[in-house]
């Protein structure tokens, strides 16, 4: 099977969240045994970092071209080519990109994200795939116009995050009327807007999303967030897959970056010493007999951290040292910097994106919290379990879906708690303290975690029944 991915960000070269861990370890393993490539843009520093093959491919199609702004920024574009990891990774090189080095946020990524969609439509077709699989509403159009044209036959759409759909008012993208698109632009009007993610919601022969539990989340709004309606019409095509890691690159027995390599046997020494180092890393002096809970996140309204700076201040004498990593809205990288300064004893922030160093808090963690609003998958509880760090989360989308907190100590992956509920986070922390001084339970539920199996077989396989389902018959 010929699968053509088209996406934002992908591992290791655009990543901002988990939609870049996810789509390269996802693609990874079905190179296994399919034909996968994957169309990402290029950005400004990424050039002198990649050899490319050699090969390279047009980005419009001679008869839709007018001469629009669009159509002369796809004459000038074309895609490069590199393999790695048995993926074939095509590279937007355009002037529209070119001038950025972060991927979201630019004031023209309307008109930039719908021209790479139109390129990516345009490449499926040139690579003669069976399946377009589009990724989040940064990729939305390159489905929908794979839909109106009828090539690829085969059209696959994941929702990372409904939060984010690309809607606008209309004047925004009038481009969209013209050449290379001729979209009429009422077919993507959602509550008077155009809606780019509504456009694959429509055409795309089957819609997934990354845990059944946000699947049914989103079905009723709020979570629906003003799409439930259309998500409910299209109900019969849309399935929640839970998101898989990558077992090699997410191995505390191999990974190069933190201290000491360890696993399920090894995990309390191997643990001990990388919180050890980690502290005297970072200059920090704290009892080493005191539980660890690592925080790595981007710091946006969907994380909950108001609910944990609540719940933090509410039980200040729980003996938890707090390491975060993030960065993202000031107002909370204020209260984060605020009390790390204020309670030097409690808790400690590391501004920034940094791979490593959420690499070595997921080593050195007893324990790590997430405690989001909402969350379609979330992939640090997975990165957690196989590193041995206990989640404590929230009941939301893909956590409930991942972590369990049974009755029964052998079942037990984790801690459960309320969404936006600090009382209910304070509890939570509670049983996980006392967890922690009781070392037999505690020692078990590191050996629970630390035995489950987060790789990509078993979703991969619910994808192939799917993609199935979508060639209806072809294959
Ligand atoms: P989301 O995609 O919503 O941010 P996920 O849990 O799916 O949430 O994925 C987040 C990914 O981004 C994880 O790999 C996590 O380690 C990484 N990440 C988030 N913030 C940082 C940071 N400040 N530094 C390093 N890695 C980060
Ligand atoms: C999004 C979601 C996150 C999910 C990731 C990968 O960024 O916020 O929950 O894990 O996509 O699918």
């Amino acid at each position: 099977m010929k699968i053509f991915h088209s996406t934002a960000e992908y591992f290791p070269f655009i990543k901002v969240g988990g939609l870049s861990d996810m789509l390269s370890s996802f693609s990874r393993f079905q190179a296994k045994e399919n034909e996968v490539s994957v169309a990402l843009p290029l950005l400004s520093h990424m050039e002198d970092r990649i050899s490319f093959s050699g090969k390279e491919f047009k980005c419009i199609r001679q008869s839709d071209n007018y001469g629009s702004d669009a159509s002369m920024i796809l004459s000038k574009s074309r895609f490069l080519h590199t393999r790695l990891h048995g993926v074939d990774i095509y590279f937007f090189q355009s002037p529209i990109f070119q001038k950025y080095s972060s991927i979201y946020g630019n004031s023209d990524e309307l008109f930039s994200f719908a021209i790479f969609s139109y390129a990516c439509h345009h490449l499926s077709i040139l690579l003669k795939a069976d399946i377009i699989h589009a990724h989040d509403w940064h990729t939305s159009l390159s489905i929908y116009l794979s839909a109106k044209s009828g090539n690829p036959k085969s059209k696959v759409f994941t929702i990372h995050n409904l939060a984010y759909q690309g809607d606008h008012p209309y004047w925004m993208t009038q481009f969209l009327r013209l050449d290379p698109f001729y979209i009429r632009m009422e077919s993507l009007d959602n509550l008077g807007k155009v809606n780019y993610m509504k456009g694959a919601i429509l055409s795309a022969d089957e819609i997934t999303t990354v845990s059944p539990g946000y699947r049914e989340e989103v079905l009723s709004e709020p979570a629906g967030c003003h799409l439930a309606w259309l998500l409910n019409d299209r109900k019969d095509s849309f399935t929640g897959i839970m998101n898989g890691i990558d077992e090699h690159e997410w191995n505390p027995e191999v990974d190069s970056k933190i201290f000491l390599n360890y696993n399920k046997d090894t995990a309390e020494q191997g643990k001990y010493e990388n919180k050890l180092r980690l502290y005297h890393e970072q200059g920090l002096h704290v009892d080493m007999e005191r539980p660890m809970v690592g925080i790595v996140s981007r710091l946006t309204y969907q994380k909950g951290f108001e609910t944990f700076l609540d719940a933090f201040v509410n039980r200040i004498h729980l003996p938890f040292y707090y390491f975060v990593l993030g960065t993202g809205d000031e107002n909370l990288e204020e209260a984060f910097f605020y009390h790390s300064h204020h309670n030097q004893q409690k808790l400690y922030f590391f501004k920034g994106f940094n791979e490593t160093l959420a690499r070595k808090i997921e080593a050195a963690s007893d324990f790590f919290l997430m405690p989001s609003l909402f969350e379609p998958c979330g992939l640090n509880q997975l990165y957690s379990h196989a590193y041995g760090s206990i989640p404590i989360v929230s009941r939301v989308g893909g956590l409930k879906d991942s972590v369990h907190e049974s009755d029964l100590i052998e079942y037990k992956t984790g801690f459960v708690f309320e969404p936006n509920d600090s009382s209910s986070l304070g509890y939570a922390l509670e049983r996980a303290s006392s967890t922690y001084y009781n070392k037999n339970e505690f020692n078990q539920i590191r050996k629970n975690i630390m035995s489950l199996d987060w790789g990509w077989k078993k979703s991969t396989e619910k994808y192939h029944e799917l993609y199935a389902r979508s060639m209806k018959g072809i294959i």
